[in-house]
């Protein structure tokens, strides 16, 4: 937690971030797939050209086998004719030949001009020549004899197809032995070889079983092919086979055609732990993206925070267990008039009155060791803080305990109210309303001023004519020294009457003096009929001159209540005048004119006081409007009274209502409660007055 001036730098806009990421992922998911497509790749030309070279290999060592094959043959061939052996044992030698050696198709002998003179049959098959006459495919034969002639050793005719029964054929070659008798040619041994024979000894020597062997011409004409099973013509090795006179072309073809991506067991794994990898990605990818939607989320979550904060105006501030300020908000600085920097971490704070450091130190110290419970009942309290100007002004604060993300107390969170201003506004409200009581008070003491000159004017007459009298006995006297004694005596008599007079006229001067002096407000507990007496001679006064009477109903001993004495008496005054002129008008007959005071105690801890007359009650639109200050329906009322009445005693605690004075609707009666003092609560109370 920080204050938002000690922020990160700007983050990156959300638009861009979110492209940016986007790109990288696209990178990634590209870059897998060439390398898989590389590794498949790979994997199948590695493949490729390992069937390339085992296809190379059956048909060098075919060819090879063939060669030897061939040689082989040649030697046996060769071998009949030494010594130059008689007809006879050259006929058993050749079926001997034949029977152990099955390439040879037919063995001939035949004179310097190629005719036949002897001709052996391989004993494994038909004659060779059946189904077409030997002389009619000796053509390949004669040049291949004429050079053996020539070159004085054998030579291998091309190969020709004989047809066979049934519509077969066989691919044969001849190979032809040139014969010498005694330094002169003596003609030629002919012998016919099977080359699909040789191909099929080659290749089981070989041992090319998944090849298919052929061998071919030039041209690729296929001559004869050997092996199990057909190649796919995919991997191909071809060898040259040469033969004296001759030379074939043999031809290894793979029965392996071109690598599948399934069936290979390598490249089985390959693309196994390739959608492996690629599934890791989806999933990398979905948590990716869900991680992405919870940022958005928090910094949306923190945007929000951080607006709100900004926008409050209640000062925030939170404190860790010790009491140190970890976080304020922008309220909290501008209220105290530093940055955040400088408060946070602070002890002490630089917002505390140096002068009362060590009492908020206590303050702080009983605080937090408060348990987490008691402290969440979030009682304010009011103190003081200080401005970075010196000022000192009064703040509310509300503390909550703050919770750390496993729910342990981690600190304090205070919300800070600056409350000068209110209270500047309570001390200007209270100023107000003391100058409008007073005012009040001054406006009622005008009006009374007439009455109290009138009722001055009954003692000072009577005054003055008891001094006038008491002249007149001085006078006598003075005559007639006999009846001094009498005189004195009837002088004392005045004198007292001057007396009495003078005391009459200066107590109503004092219940004047007295009400209007303005007092310090204290109270105290005081009878309530003591309230009642102390406004009864101003209230009497008023009475008479209506013709009013006045009834004070209070039980003995009067129950004694818990207020400001001047206050309350204004009340009653207020109230009894109020009465006393509802009464005034025609409409109440001068016998009925009764205005009652009355105090009853309902309750241990409450007194009621009640003023009630017979005037004609309250219309209901005067009514709602009663307590409105200015709201006045006499010409020459304020209509302050009522107003200031309820605030004197909602200010005592309690309430003023009003109703009609008797069960039928008559008349009005006005009640207000007092608190009867309790020595615990309001002792504290009692200033020094
Ligand atoms: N006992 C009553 N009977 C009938 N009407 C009353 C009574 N007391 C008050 N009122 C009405 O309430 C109005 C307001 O009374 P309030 O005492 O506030 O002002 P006021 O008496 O007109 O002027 P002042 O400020 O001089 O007292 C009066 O004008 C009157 O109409
Ligand atoms: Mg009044």
């Amino acid at each position: 937690m920080n204050s938002p001036a000690a922020s990160a730098p700007p983050p990156e806009p959300p638009r861009a971030r979110r492209s940016v990421r986007w790109l990288l992922w696209g990178a990634l998911v590209a870059l897998l797939l060439v390398a898989q497509s590389l590794l498949v790749g790979l994997t199948l030309s590695y493949e490729e050209s390992r069937a390339q070279d085992r296809a190379d290999a059956v048909a060098a060592a075919a060819s090879g086998e063939m060669r030897r094959l061939v040689q082989r043959s040649l030697q046996s061939a060769q071998s009949l004719t030494w010594n130059d052996p008689p007809p006879t044992q050259w006929h058993y030698d050749a079926q001997e030949m034949l029977r152990q050696r099955r390439e040879f198709l037919r063995m001939e002998l035949r004179d310097s001009d190629l005719k036949v003179l002897n001709a052996v049959e391989t004993p494994f098959r038909s004659p060779v020549f059946s189904t077409m006459a030997r002389s009619d495919l000796e053509i390949e034969m004669h040049p291949a004899c004429a050079t053996a002639r020539r070159v004085a050793s054998p030579q291998f005719s091309r190969s020709y197809f004989v047809p066979q029964a049934g519509g077969l054929g066989l691919e044969v070659v001849d190979l032809c032995l040139p014969l010498d008798r005694a330094g002169h040619a003596s003609g030629y041994m002919i012998a016919t070889l099977a080359l699909g024979q040789l191909l099929e000894d080659a290749a089981n020597a070989a041992g090319a079983n998944d090849h298919e062997l052929s061998l071919v011409e030039a041209d690729g004409t296929r001559l004869v092919r050997a092996g199990p099973h057909r190649g796919t013509g995919v991997f191909l090795a071809t060898r040259l086979v040469d033969l004296p006179g001759n030379s074939l072309q043999l031809r290894a073809d793979a029965v392996q055609g071109r690598p599948g991506l399934i069936p290979n067991l390598t490249l089985a794994l390959v693309v196994g732990l390739s959608l492996l990898l690629f599934g890791l990605v989806v999933v990398l990818a979905r948590d990716v993206r869900r991680r992405a939607i919870a940022e958005t989320a928090l910094a949306e979550a923190l945007a929000f925070r951080r607006a709100m904060e900004d926008s409050l105006v209640t000062g925030l501030r939170a404190r860790d267990v010790r009491g140190r300020v970890t976080y304020v908000n922008p309220a909290f600085c501008a209220m105290v008039g530093f940055d955040a920097h400088e408060l946070v971490g602070c002890d002490p704070p630089p917002y505390w009155p140096p002068e009362r450091i060590d009492e908020y130190r206590r303050r702080q110290s009983e605080r937090l060791t408060l348990t987490r419970d008691l402290a969440a009942q979030r009682e304010g309290f009011e103190t003081q803080f200080m401005r970075r100007n010196g000022d000192r002004f009064p703040v509310m604060i509300y503390e909550a305990p703050l919770l750390d993300r496993v729910g342990h107390h981690a600190g304090w969170m205070s919300a800070v109210l600056d409350v000068s201003a209110a209270r500047r506004m309570e001390e200007l409200s209270r100023q107000q309303q003391e100058r409008l009581q007073a005012t009040a008070r001054l406006a009622t003491v005008g009006e009374m001023a007439s009455l109290l000159s009138h009722e001055l004017n009954q003692p000072l007459a009577a005054i003055a004519s008891y001094a006038t009298g008491s002249l007149n006995l001085v006078a006598d006297a003075e005559q007639q020294p006999a009846t001094a004694a009498d005189t004195v005596s009837m002088l004392r008599q005045a004198l007292e009457r001057i007396a009495e007079q003078a005391e009459r006229a200066g107590r109503v001067i004092k219940s004047v003096h007295g009400f209007v002096r303005r007092r310090e407000r204290s109270r105290e507990a005081i009878g309530a009929d003591l309230l009642i007496e102390a406004v009864l001679p101003l209230v009497r006064l008023q009475a008479r001159k209506s013709g009013t009477r006045i009834e004070v109903e209070c039980p003995k001993p009067a129950p004694r209540v818990w207020a400001d004495r001047t206050m309350i008496e204004q009340v009653l005054l207020n109230l009894t005048r109020n009465g006393i002129q509802a009464m005034e008008s025609e409409a109440t007959p001068l016998d009925r004119r009764v205005l009652t005071l009355r105090v009853m105690q309902p309750h241990a801890r409450w007194v009621h006081m009640t003023v009630s007359d017979c005037g004609p009650g309250i219309a209901p639109e005067v009514a709602a409007r009663l307590f409105t200050p200015f709201f006045t329906t006499r010409e020459e009322g304020m209509g302050l009274g009522l107003s200031l009445c309820r605030t004197v005693i909602e200010q005592h605690g309690g309430a003023l209502d009003f109703g009609p004075a008797t069960p039928n609707g008559q008349g009005t009666e006005f009640r207000f409660t007092l608190a009867v003092p309790d020595p615990a609560r309001h002792a504290a109370e009692r200033p020094a007055e």
